[in-house]
């Protein structure tokens, strides 16, 4: 994971950005001590953002594709509605196993739905237009393929999120498939009359997709 602006300025982004709930710190915590890759964790600001994204957009059903811990889960899940309902998918027995226990002791941890399963196996199974918001942060080499479904799964209107958009910088000059692979999905959005395009700089880039035509 790269960050596209100085530690220091990260830092001070996220100590100027109000934690969601104590047991997000907890499970921040518990991950870093606890679980292996904890760089993979999204973390305080990006939680936040998807957060008021699904808040702002009024989503009821949204769909994550890389569950790792659960970080992004139980922001985004905390932002529907009673009725709203997450599913989250994770190819990773011991993540999903973290996951789980953490989503048991929320409150709200009743709207999300953990599959445990490949991405790229599960999403060609679930319906078009089922989704309001999705959130991909899995393989980068997958991005194009989870591009195209995700914009299949994604109602008219909705909003799908890429994380690790700028992948350390790499997207520059992609060296690799991986590098390649998320430079792809960059320029497909911008150019596709499907969608409209807006990348962030928050973290490792965000890349935010609007789906305006079917
Ligand atoms: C960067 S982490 C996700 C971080 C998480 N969204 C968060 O907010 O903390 C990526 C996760 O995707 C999982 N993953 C990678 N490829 C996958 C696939 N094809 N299907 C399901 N999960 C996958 C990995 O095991 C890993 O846990």
């Amino acid at each position: 994971m790269g960050l596209a602006v100085p530690p220091e300025l990260e830092r001070y982004a996220r100590e100027h950005t109000d934690p969601l709930h104590p047991l997000l710190e907890e499970l921040e915590r518990y991950t870093r001590e606890r679980v292996a890759l904890p760089q993979m964790l999204s973390g305080r600001t990006v939680g936040r953002l998807l957060h008021l994204l699904c808040l702002l957009s009024g989503a009821r059903r949204v769909l994550e594709v890389g569950t790792y811990t659960g970080y992004a889960s139980l922001c985004m899940a905390l932002a529907l509605p009673e009725d709203g309902r997450l599913v989250t998918v994770e190819k990773n027995e011991e993540f999903a196993r973290v996951a789980r226990t953490f989503f048991k002791r929320a409150p709200w941890g009743k709207k999300i739905e953990l599959k445990l399963a490949d991405a790229r196996e599960l999403l060609p199974k679930l319906g078009s237009g089922s989704f309001d918001f999705i959130f991909v942060d899995a393989d980068k080499r997958s991005y194009p393929f989870y591009y195209e479904e995700g914009l299949r799964l994604l109602k008219k209107g909705g909003l799908m999120v890429f994380d690790n958009a700028l992948w350390g910088g790499e997207v520059l000059n992609p060296k690799d498939e991986r590098a390649a692979a998320v430079a792809e999905v960059n320029e497909r959005a911008r150019s596709d009359e499907r969608t409209e395009a807006l990348l962030l700089t928050v973290r490792d880039g965000l890349l935010v997709v609007k789906k305006v035509l079917e």
